[in-house]
C-alpha cells in the first residue's frame, strides 16, 4: 500500500528550546527508519526544527495554513510562509481544530488547495466523534471529508496528500481503535479515493491511523493491510517512545 509515514503532532507543546532539545533526543533513534519520519510542531518552533534536523531524515510539519496567500487575516499564517522557511509538510483539518476552532470541510478543502499551491504535502486528518460512530455513520463522515477535502485534487497531487483517519474518540482518551475499526476505516478511505480517483492512486495513498498510538499497541495497528502509519500526539513528545513507534512501521 501507501509508503509507511510516522508523524508527531506536537499540538502546543514544547517552547523553541525545549522543541530543539526534543528534536535533538529524537535524532539518533530514528535515523535508520525504513519509514518517513515527521515532527509537527508549533509555528514558533518551526525554525529550530528545521535547523535541528537539517541534513536528517526527519522532516517537519506545521499544523494548520490560512488559505489566502496573503491579506488582513490576523494572527494567520499562509502556506507560501511556510514553504518559503523550507517547511515540507503542513497538517489540515485536525479534529481540535475542527472542534475548537471552527474549521469546516469548506476550509480544510480551502487550505488544502492553498498548501498543494504552495507546494507543501498535506496531511489532511478526518475521523468521526464517539456519537456518529454510535449512530453507525462513522463511513458516511469520514467519506465526506475525504471527499470535501479532495475538491479540485488532480490525480498527480494526490502524491502529496497523506490522509490521517483520527476516531475523535480516540484522540488524548488512551481509548485506542482496535486494530480492526482502525483497519476497516482506513480501508473505506482508501476506497472513497478509488472511486474519486482509480484503484492505482488509491493504493499508493498513505493513509495514517491517529488516536492514542504509543509504544505498546503501534506494531499490531501498522501491520493492518490498510493502515500505513501514524500520527501520534502524546506519545511523540516521549523520544524512546517516539522512536519504538517509527522502528514499528516497516
Ligand atoms: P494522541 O496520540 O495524544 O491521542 O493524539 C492523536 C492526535 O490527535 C494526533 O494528531
Amino acid at each position: 500500500m501507501g509508503k509507511y509515514v510516522i508523524a508527531g503532532n506536537w499540538k502546543m507543546n514544547k517552547t523553541p528550546a525545549e522543541a530543539k532539545a526534543l528534536i535533538e533526543e529524537i535524532k539518533p533513534l530514528v535515523k535508520d527508519a525504513t519509514c518517513d519520519v515527521v515532527v509537527g510542531v508549533p509555528f514558533v518552533d518551526l525554525s529550530v526544527a528545521l535547523e535541528a534536523t537539517a541534513g536528517t531524515n526527519i522532516g517537519v510539519a506545521a499544523q494548520n495554513c490560512h488559505w489566502a496567500k496573503s491579506g488582513a487575516f490576523t494572527g494567520e499564517i499562509s502556506a507560501e510562509m511556510l514553504k518559503e522557511m523550507g517547511v515540507g509538510y503542513v497538517i489540515l483539518g485536525h479534529s481540535e481544530r475542527r472542534t475548537y476552532f471552527g474549521d469546516t470541510d469548506v476550509t480544510v478543502q480551502q487550505r488544502t488547495r492553498a498548501a498543494l499551491d504552495a507546494g507543501l504535502t498535506v496531511i489532511l486528518c478526518v475521523g468521526e466523534y464517539l456519537e456518529q460512530r454510535e449512530q453507525g455513520v462513522t463511513g458516511e463522515i469520514c467519506a465526506m471529508q475525504t471527499k470535501i477535502a479532495l475538491g479540485g485534487v488532480s490525480k498527480e497531487e494526490l502524491s502529496r496528500i497523506i490522509i490521517a483517519y483520527e476516531p475523535v474518540w480516540a484522540i488524548g482518551t488512551g481509548r485506542t481503535a482496535t486494530a480492526e475499526q482502525a483497519n476497516e476505516v482506513c480501508a473505506l478511505i482508501r476506497n472513497t479515493v478509488a472511486d474519486l480517483y482509480d484503484v492505482e492512486a488509491a493504493a499508493a495513498l498513505t493513509i495514517q491511523y491517529g488516536g492514542s498510538m504509543n509504544a505498546a499497541n503501534a506494531a499490531e495497528l501498522l501491520a493492518q493491510s490498510d493502515v500505513d502509519g501514524g500520527l501520534i500526539g502524546g506519545a511523540s513528545l516521549k523520544a524512546p517512545d517516539f522512536a519504538t513507534i517509527v522502528a514499528a512501521a516497516k
